[in-house]
């Protein structure tokens, strides 16, 4: 079944803590935790302060993706903070497998991701070292914006490789998902999606989970 991570930074960071205890029972699976330095993207966001103090308020996985350059710097506070899964961006350090390896040696799961304009091919040298690809299906660094249909191909691309090779890793998409551009993914062969607006702002994130999950 297809895995629902609803991305915290469309929430009240007002009060951050309700908005993560209601997702697990919207029926959400993992909480989606976007970090943003300022450098790698031209936002910044949360830090393993709050992550660390948002962590009590669900038992669901913490889907931690770091936007920031040299990711390898934070693993350690992230890992300490309670993420269960920890995504660099392939584009944001020379040491993509030493920092895979590092998430790892952590008891972690390790994922990596890519924007829009990187290649499929550029990741295939680490599909050992990776337990999730996260294909970017926006530029990061804010929500609400369109898909990138162009990005589906990629989507495929990885599906095709996975099957062909026997490597199992999840492949979770990440900007302008909703209802439509979800079944689109999923189809592509995507099994997690991560949205903000489409579910923070549906009114009703349990119907919403619940249809999302049946792509
Ligand atoms: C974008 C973030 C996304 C973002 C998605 O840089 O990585 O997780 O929150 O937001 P929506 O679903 O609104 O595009
Ligand atoms: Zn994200």
């Amino acid at each position: 079944m297809t895995k629902i991570a609803p991305s915290i930074l469309s929430a009240d960071f007002g009060r951050l803590g309700s908005e993560v205890e209601k997702l697990e029972k919207s029926g959400a699976d993992w909480v989606h935790v976007d970090v943003m330095d300022g450098v790698f993207v031209p936002n910044i966001t949360i830090g393993p302060g709050v992550v660390k103090s948002i962590r009590r308020f669900s038992k669901l996985p913490f889907d931690v993706h770091l936007m920031i350059v040299e990711p390898e710097k934070f693993v350690d506070a992230f890992a300490d903070a309670g993420s269960d899964i920890i995504t660099i961006h392939l584009e944001a350090t020379k040491d993509v497998r030493g920092t895979l390896k590092k998430i790892r040696s952590r008891g972690k799961r390790a994922g990596l991701s890519i924007n829009p304009e990187t290649p499929f091919s550029s990741i295939v040298p680490y599909v050992g070292d990776l337990d999730l690809l996260l294909i970017m299906t926006v530029n990061p660094g804010f929500g609400g914006q369109e898909f990138k249909t162009e990005c589906l191909a990629k989507i495929r691309e990885a599906r095709r490789y996975a099957s062909d090779n026997g490597t199992v890793f999840d492949i979770e998409v990440d900007g302008g998902i909703n209802s439509i551009t979800g079944e689109l993914c999923v189809t592509a062969g995507a099994n997690v999606l991560a949205a903000g607006n489409a579910l923070f702002g549906s009114g009703d994130m349990r119907s919403e989970i619940a249809k999302w999950k049946s792509f």
